[in-house]
């Protein structure tokens, strides 16, 4: 809506009807486009105000339309190449000029940013005259969009840098992350940071007190701050730039990389000739494979899941009262925190008062931790530990509408608490276990209702792991699942629905990429180039670190427990060797013990690798290993088991397996995850090279049916289980 007041001030409130959060589409910047001119043609009116009738300010581009237009250009390239990189390079273009225009159009514009105000919105914003935003913990300015594998292409990458210098740019744009409004003030991102209500007042006034409709680098003796080579200190950032690109990226990131030639390249030139270097840029970075996955897997699918694009349909959503905890230990004290923070009443119940309580107060050191960064208010601390009810007593889980066990991992003792408990539930109550190893539907067998029993596998630590495998036993019923999935919404983590077998499918995925780790290590590989290619291969924890991490007696357990359950054969005998060398004969345990495959010495020093790990093998000449071939074992290994995942119909959604590889292990998110992976290679390329790894290294890398046949058809992941229909196609 536009309104004129008697002062001509022009106030522009972006209200896009039936969404929770105003974006940019078609239609939207179709519409920006007539209020410019309304405004620049209207002689009474002397300036606009422009803020948004929701929350959040904006969101900034809409992602699908972006999307579209990247899948429409790999449709079209394949008719007529020239016209379809034409049209792109037009449509690329099109935010970042309707901004210049706005910002070339005579009038003074002021955002007024009421609230989080992200990419295109930020850049828009970064056009107006003036900038003041509202003055509110929860608003955040960022422009994020390397985290989807492309880059500020409406301007951003041409008026950050001349606002803030070039070395701050280069910081915000190839990080992504949040400013605060006084950070973003510090910077010189905005003019002012206003009280929330004093917001539309504080806009106004800069035009009243003759804000001009000329931007800074539009004037003629314009200069770059600390100008367009030197940093703040004084030294030429650009090497350093570079170098720190070098280190984050790896190379596997054009959207990333793109930022530093568009800035490098733009502030040499004129303002205008800087944006179509920009558009030039960004045109081409539309074009990559890794733009269209990122895009679809960390934008579309992670917001599709995050939905209930998988949740069943019929059943009612149920607002969660009461939510009990069993075993207040590691796992079970960090989801009584996410349940309790979601604004959940808990009950935890351990073996006595005083184990109960200490879980309980893990909370309480979470919540200190965020009232020490500024993040939490005392107040907040006392409501969220009110909601918490430590206890040994069963009876309190009475009027539960989901219980969680975390209680050890043993059939027996899990056994003893699924009939405790049930014996004060309501017969619509859920109970879900956590566990990571025991089939679900030998679990549920002590259940007088397994109808009502699933899993629900979280990650530690909990509060910081976005993803949780809601996991369906044989007997599983829908409500479960739609209760489950309620659960996961309210605390704010991504679900994704996986079918009940031995190591689920994240944890056998990251069992392979550990493996092959331990393969590489017995065949002489020194450790440093293991963890170093994993790292370049875009993984964001090396195979032998995460090892150390989740701790190498329980890789043992794990080794032992396969051996006794499916066989000699199940574990390669130099991986069950290489653990059993390091735990029995040497005591390294890994993280916990501060000695695993790394030495752990007293912070501040860095860990490091565990010289020991040489003389356990012949080495290599590292001059003589190809560190690519190294690096496709490590996502040709993981992906070839989130193959056979889907084929064994695991899980069922290329969308839930890409979305989890990424927020559970990090897989190479440039990919867009596993199965992206496979399908960017192409299928029939995939298994050639496979089988050429199976030849040199193993059966770990066999394609299995699914693959071959996919591969003959010329078809793939997308379109063969086709999520966007909601009709899944069935595994073979
Ligand atoms: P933990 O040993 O830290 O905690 C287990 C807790 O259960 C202890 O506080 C213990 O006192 C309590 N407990 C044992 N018997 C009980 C009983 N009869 N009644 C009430 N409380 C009882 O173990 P952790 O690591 O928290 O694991 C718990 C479960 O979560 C296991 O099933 C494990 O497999 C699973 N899990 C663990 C992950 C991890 O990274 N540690 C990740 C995902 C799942």
């Amino acid at each position: 809506t536009v309104e004129t007041d008697a002062d001509g001030i022009a106030l522009i409130t972006w209200d896009m009807p039936g969404r929770s959060m105003n974006v940019f589409t078609e239609e939207a910047m179709d519409e920006l486009d007539r209020v410019i001119d309304q405004v620049a043609g209207d002689a009474g009116i002397k300036g606009a105000v422009f803020t948004s009738g929701k929350n959040t300010f904006s969101g900034g581009a809409d992602i699908s339309m972006l999307h579209k237009i990247m899948t429409r250009f790999h449709e079209e390239k394949a008719r007529d190449r020239e016209k379809a990189v034409r049209q792109l390079f037009e449509e690329a273009g099109r935010m970042s000029w309707l901004w210049r225009k706005l910002e070339t159009s005579g009038k003074p514009w002021v955002s007024a940013i009421n609230g989080t105000c992200m990419g295109g919105a930020l850049e828009l914003s970064l056009a107006c005259h003036g900038r003041v935003v509202a003055d509110e913990e929860a608003v955040r300015l960022a422009l994020p969009e390397v985290k989807i594998g492309i880059f500020p292409g409406a301007g951003g990458t041409q008026r950050v840098p001349r606002l803030t210098g070039a070395e701050e740019a280069l910081r915000m744009m190839t990080s992504g992350q949040n400013l605060s409004p006084q950070k973003a003030k510090a910077v010189g991102l905005v003019h002012e940071v206003v009280p929330r209500r004093r917001l539309i007042e504080a806009a106004r006034k800069m035009i009243l007190d003759g804000l001009r409709s000329v931007q800074p680098w539009d004037e003629k003796d314009f200069k770059v701050p600390g100008g367009p080579v030197y940093s703040a200190a004084g030294a030429n950032l650009w090497p350093a730039a570079i170098a720190i690109l070098r280190r984050e990226t790896y190379g596997n990131y054009p959207g990333a990389a793109a930022i530093l030639k568009c800035v490098y390249e733009g502030l040499l030139v004129p303002f205008e000739t800087g944006l179509r270097i920009e558009q030039r840029y960004f045109a081409q970075i539309l074009q990559t494979r890794e733009a269209e996955a990122m895009s679809r897997s960390m934008f579309i699918s992670l917001q599709e899941l995050n939905k209930g694009a998988r949740r069943p349909k019929d059943v009612p959503a149920r607002k969660l009262k009461k939510v009990g905890v069993l075993g207040a230990g590691f796992m079970g004290a960090g989801i009584t925190y996410v349940t309790a923070k979601a604004g959940i009443p808990v009950v935890l119940i351990d073996r006595d008062q005083e184990t109960a309580d200490r879980g309980k107060a893990h909370s309480a050191r979470l919540m200190d931790d965020l009232i020490k960064k500024g993040r939490a208010t005392e107040a907040e601390k006392e409501k969220l530990l009110s909601l918490i009810t430590a206890t040994p007593d069963y009876a309190a889980l009475e009027g539960a509408d989901l219980v969680i066990e975390a209680v050890f991992e043993d059939s027996d003792v899990k056994k003893e608490v699924i009939q405790k408990a049930e014996a004060f539930l309501k017969s619509s109550s859920i109970f879900a276990s956590n566990t990571s190893t025991i089939p679900i539907k030998g679990l549920a067998k002590n259940s007088k209702r397994p109808g009502n029993f699933i899993g629900i596998h979280f990650f530690s630590p909990v509060e910081r792991m976005m993803l949780v495998e809601i996991i369906q036993g044989r007997k599983t019923g829908e409500k479960a699942l739609a209760v489950a999935m309620d659960y996961a919404r309210a605390i704010r983590k991504t679900p994704i629905v996986v079918n009940d077998t031995r190591g689920f499918y994240v944890n056998r995925c990251v069992l392979r990429y550990m493996q092959e780790a331990y393969s590489m290590l017995a065949e002489g590989v020194p450790a440093p180039m293991i963890e170093n290619a994993a790292r370049m291969a875009g993984m964001p924890v090396g195979p032998l670190a995460l090892t150390d991490e989740t701790a190498i007696d329980l890789a043992q357990k794990i080794m032992r427990q396969t051996v006794r359950d499916l066989g000699e054969k199940a574990v390669d005998p130099r991986h069950m060797e290489l653990i059993d060398t390091m735990a029995d004969k040497h005591g390294r345990l890994g993280r916990k013990n501060g000695k695993g495959f790394y030495e752990y010495p007293p912070k501040p020093a860095k860990k490091y690798l565990w010289p020991g790990l040489k003389e356990l093998y012949p080495q290599q000449a590292p001059e003589k290993i190809d560190v690519e071939e190294l690096k496709a074992r490590f996502l040709y290994v993981i992906a070839l088991e989130a193959a056979r995942v889907m084929e064994e119909g695991i899980v069922t959604d290329p969308r839930e397996a890409d979305v989890g590889s990424i927020l559970a292990f990090g897989f190479a998110p440039y990919t867009g995850g596993v199965l992206s992976f496979i399908d960017g290679v192409g299928t029939g390329e995939f298994v050639r090279r496979a089988q050429d790894l199976q030849k040199k290294y193993g059966k770990q890398f066999k394609p299995p049916k699914l693959l071959l046949q996919m591969a003959e058809n010329g078809e793939s992941f997308y379109e063969r289980f086709r999520p966007e229909t909601g009709q899944l196609v069935k595994a073979a």
